[in-house]
């Protein structure tokens, strides 16, 4: 076995508690990918070591592959490149072409991994926060209030309501009442007077 077989480029695949899993990135297959990075062979036609780990630590970045340079990589300045989102078969191609080439520190990353380079202290991105609602002062919010309920109220006419009916009638049979003991004494003061007259 000479020096160059000892030393081809690695590959460690990770699948932790995210990547590899459906829940997390639906709609891969996994193992499918995990067997074609296994076929890949580097410059030298030496077939690359995979290796599966557990989670790596950077879960929001699933599935997440690192890819170690070879000995001659690594004596030429390669370091170790990791790669998140590697989900696509592309991707996969773009790996494969890049270890048949030499991969790091012997040749270019393909532009295909350009954005998928993160590495093992990438940081979720926090989520844009929602703009906090103003807090209206308390008087506005109550002269508001109380604007909207006049609003929604209708508008009664005047003897609408019930209480105004009400009084209306009593109003009503007071007026009558009165007319009628007026009709009445008048009525007793002409009796009178007639029998006053006879007397
Ligand atoms: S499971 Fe892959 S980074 Fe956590």
């Amino acid at each position: 076995m000479g020096g160059a077989d000892a030393g081809p480029c690695r590959l460690t695949v990770c699948r932790g508690c995210c990547c590899g899993t459906r829940k997390k990135v639906p709609g891969v297959d996994h193992k499918a990918q995990l067997a074609r990075l296994s076929a890949v062979e580097d410059h030298l036609g030496r077939s690359v070591p995979v290796r599966t780990s557990k989670c790596l630590g950077i879960c929001f970045q699933a599935d997440v592959v690192v890819v170690q340079p070879s000995r001659e990589g690594r004596a030429a300045g390669g370091r170790p490149v990791w790669l998140g989102r590697i989900t696509e078969d592309e991707h996969l191609e773009a790996v494969d072409d890049w270890i048949s080439a030499g991969g790091p520190g012997l040749a270019p990353l393909p532009e295909a991994l350009a954005d998928h380079v993160t590495s093992k202290d990438a940081k979720k991105p926090k989520k844009p926060k929602k703009p906090k609602k103003l807090k209206k002062p308390k008087k506005l919010e109550k002269l508001e209030k109380d604007k909207k309920r006049k609003k929604s109220e209708k508008p009664r006419g005047p003897g609408k309501s019930k209480k105004d009916k009400k009084s209306n009638r009593d109003e009503k049979s007071k007026k009558d009442k009165k007319s009628k003991k007026d009709k009445k004494s008048k009525k007793d003061r002409k009796s009178g007077r007639k029998g006053g007259g006879k007397g």
